[in-house]
């Protein structure tokens, strides 16, 4: 049976964490939105107030609505104020040494009977769970960007989730209009097992001269139907943000199609991680993304 959950914790705010905050709160869950600071907090609340306020001109929501979900989250940069949530959902840095770092932390604050959650990519879950003192307690909950739009969740069950728990957060997910697709702990589950060697794919057609960034993506959107073409979904992931999940497949399979393409390495070390810094296969700082002229 289902565990009830009224109040949210959301660790992190950032591209993944302020999504699933207003995601939460849309669904009518009270929820605690935590950051590191002040600054990187405000950043967060404010992409969540664009996207309430853009629904209301869109005619989506009404204003009263939007206010209603608004008043329902409360951000902090302490983790003292999420003792009381009944499940807490991680969408921090994708750091193994990070998150556990922070669960430490967490699991001392949070009342035992809460569930947590992480919202890694491609981290095996029983790793975080391990760390606390409920790891049956202790599941994945994998959303996709953007959090608001994006239809699944996986719901990843690892070899110390207890029915209740995974019952938990399968209903959660649903009470939240999304699909809610189990899947086994293993590095990448479902998606980005099958997404990430594509998107490393299209590095490496690029870097072999197959067509231009912006031909590969045209390519793709017409001619297999894909919103997005993969090097510009690559810098909407986050090049950074790719390169960790293709890192921790290859260290799982040790296969080529996991392997990060040199030309994946030179654009981080030149600080280029996508959309999200304003640079990676795509240039974002004119009205339109142009393809990055240094290429
Ligand atoms: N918040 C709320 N709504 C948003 C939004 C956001 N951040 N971004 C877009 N939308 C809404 C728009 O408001 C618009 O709504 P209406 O149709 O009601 O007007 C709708 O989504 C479509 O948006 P746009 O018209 O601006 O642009 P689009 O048609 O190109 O759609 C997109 C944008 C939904 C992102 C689409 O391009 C898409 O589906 N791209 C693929 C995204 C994808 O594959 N995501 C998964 C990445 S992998 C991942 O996340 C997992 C991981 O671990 C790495």
């Amino acid at each position: 049976m289902a565990q009830q959950i009224e109040k949210v914790g959301v660790l992190g705010g950032g591209l993944m964490g302020h999504g699933i905050a207003q995601v939460a709160a849309e669904a009518g869950y009270q929820v605690v939105l935590r950051e590191v600071d002040e600054a990187t907090l405000a950043k967060g609340v404010a992409k969540i107030e664009k996207q309430l306020a853009r629904a209301v001109e869109k005619g989506k929501s009404t204003q009263e609505d939007a206010d209603a979900v608004r008043g329902r989250i409360f951000g902090t940069a302490h983790y003292r104020e999420l003792a009381d949530c009944d499940l807490v959902i991680e969408a921090i840095t994708e750091s193994l040494p990070l998150k556990l770092e922070m669960w430490r932390e967490v699991d001392e604050i949070v009342k035992p009977e809460a569930v947590f959650a992480t919202n890694t990519s491609s981290l095996a879950v029983i790793d975080q769970a391990a760390v606390t003192g409920r790891p049956e307690r202790f599941v994945g909950l994998h959303y996709f960007n953007p959090a608001q739009v994006m239809k699944l969740v996986e719901v990843v069950r690892c070899v110390t989730t207890s029915q209740e728990a995974f019952d938990t957060a399968l209903e959660f997910a649903r009470s939240q209009g999304k699909l809610a697709i189990p899947t086994k702990d293993k590095a990448g589950f479902i998606v980005n097992r099958l997404l990430v060697p594509y998107l490393l794919d299209a590095i490496r057609a690029y870097e072999e001269g197959v067509g231009s960034v912006d031909e590969i993506d045209e390519a793709m959107k017409a001619g297999a139907g894909h919103p997005m073409g993969p090097l510009t979904l690559a810098d909407f992931v986050g090049l950074d943000t790719l390169g960790s999940i293709c890192d921790v497949l290859f260290e799982e399979f040790r296969e080529r199609r996991f392997a990060r393409p040199p030309m994946l390495r030179k654009m981080l070390a030149a600080g280029w991680f996508g959309r999200k810094s304003g640079m990676g296969f795509y240039d974002y700082s004119g009205d339109a993304p142009q393809p990055n002229p240094a290429f």
